[in-house]
């Protein structure tokens, strides 16, 4: 019993220095239009504020290298859309890919994911680590899309 309830406190304790300002994570998307004429970067921190965009490039789709942005960030368009995740041509990088393409106003991002090659489980306990920022856990790794 007193075991458990220090491995609580460690949780809470670890829970409270996430929720401080230390480690906000970044996500680093492009966006893309169709035929990817002006294209453009944004780096949007996870930290819940929007990042505006001030763009009215028709964006069909955004590559999402290094944060899980279908599942994480909220992606703000000018009308309805339809928003579904694939792959890049390189194999490794993921997409949102906005259906029908147009202007986006802002994303917000939230939360914290875990990059390529870092564990999604905890060896000891078998508590998840979270979603991976881009690709799959497998065998308690975060591995890309293309070779697990
Ligand atoms: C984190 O700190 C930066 C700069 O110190 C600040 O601009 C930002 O609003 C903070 N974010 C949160 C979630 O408190
Ligand atoms: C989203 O997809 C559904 C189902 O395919 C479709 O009925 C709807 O019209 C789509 N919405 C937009 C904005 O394209």
């Amino acid at each position: 019993m007193k075991l458990s309830t220090s491995f609580l406190a460690i949780g809470l304790f670890t829970g409270v220095s996430i929720a401080q300002n230390s480690t906000v994570q970044v996500a680093h998307v492009t966006l893309r239009s169709e035929g990817d004429d002006h294209s453009f970067p944004m780096s949007v921190p996870a930290d819940g504020k929007p990042v505006f965009t001030y763009s009215t490039l028709p964006v069909q789709k955004i590559d999402a290298p290094d944060f899980d942005v279908l599942q994480a960030c909220v992606i703000d368009t000018v009308g309805p859309a339809n928003l579904s995740s694939t792959i890049a041509s390189d194999g490794v990088t993921q997409q949102v890919v906005i259906d029908p393409p147009q202007t986006v106003t802002s994303i917000t991002c939230q939360g914290t994911c875990v990059e390529t090659w870092s564990a999604c489980f905890d060896d000891a306990t078998g508590q998840s680590l979270g979603p991976c920022c881009n690709g799959l856990c497998i065998a308690n790794r975060c591995r890309p899309f293309n070779q697990p």
